[in-house]
């Protein structure tokens, strides 16, 4: 694993110009940022020794360098789910990428249904906390001490600093933010009502097939992580409300430019 890691870095190091600090995954729907971006070096993922290849729809593979914010960057545009039939290791490859190519501060974004009732479709939802209920752990297995510790304390997971700054930049520009905790689940299906009701129950705000594996990964990595959901589709209780994968992209698309605005604004400021 770590040759794998080591190849796939010193491959980027060498055609890489830049050497960001900061990377952006992109969740489905979420690619709208990558329009922001200056002085563009895009290296789709078919070249990137040992890298997956993203299948599903809405989501094209590549990685972008670049600048957001007067910030070196590298965004993420298709991330790997693990419904998709890719193993732990796999969907959290590039982070462990990223880290070995000098990032230390990961940000990620996802669509997500929402089951607290404040919540509206199109809201973003700050992630502050997350429930891993995903069915393999991607620190499972041989714990390479390169990469981090066996047993990772997981308090402060979601940056508390980017939180409040994040918030702040939220405030100052008439965007509605939500806070609350994430769900990871590994899908494909979107949940029954039963399942939204008993994800609220255990503390849920919001649910998605991502975000949770590559977070624990950065985690263990020391990276500072900021995460947040657009909230794509809602259940009540009592009222659960209907989703396609259209709709997911649909809402997704329509809420992104507030998203863009809070990560190119916190990264002015990092
Ligand atoms: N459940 C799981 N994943 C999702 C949802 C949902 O309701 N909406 C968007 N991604």
């Amino acid at each position: 694993m770590l040759e794998l890691i080591n190849e796939t870095a010193n491959y980027l190091k060498s055609v890489v110009k830049s050497a960001p600090k900061t990377a952006i995954i992109l969740g489905s729907g979420l690619g709208e940022l990558v329009n922001h971006i200056e002085d563009k070096q895009e290296i789709p993922y078919e070249q990137i020794p040992n890298f997956p290849v993203s299948t599903v729809e809405g989501h094209s593979g590549k990685l972008i360098f670049g600048k957001l914010g007067g910030k070196e960057i590298l965004a993420m545009q298709g991330r790997f789910h693990y419904y998709e039939g890719y193993d732990m290791k796999k969907v959290t490859f590039p982070v462990r990428v990223m880290k070995a190519i000098g990032i230390n501060n990961l940000f990620v974004s996802n669509a997500a249904g929402g089951m607290n009732p404040d919540f509206v479709v199109g809201d973003i939802m700050l992630i502050n906390d997350h429930i891993n209920l995903f069915p393999e752990h991607p620190l499972r297995g041989k714990n390479y001490k390169e990469l981090g510790v066996r047993f990772l304390d997981m308090h402060d997971t979601y940056s508390k600093k980017f939180l409040k700054m994040a918030e702040e930049i939220a405030a100052a520009n008439n965007i509605k933010v939500q806070k609350g905790v994430y769900i990871g689940s590994q899908g494909p299906t979107f949940e029954t009502p039963a399942e939204y009701k008993y994800f609220h129950i255990i503390g849920g705000d919001a649910v998605g097939m991502s975000t949770v594996p590559e977070v624990i990964v950065a985690k263990h990595g020391d990276m500072e992580v900021f995460a947040v959901s657009i909230i794509t589709d809602m259940w009540y209780d009592g009222k659960p409300v209907e989703v396609s994968h259209e709709e997911v992209l649909e809402a997704a698309n329509s809420a992104q430019p507030k998203m863009t605005l809070i990560m190119k604004e916190l990264l002015k400021q990092i």
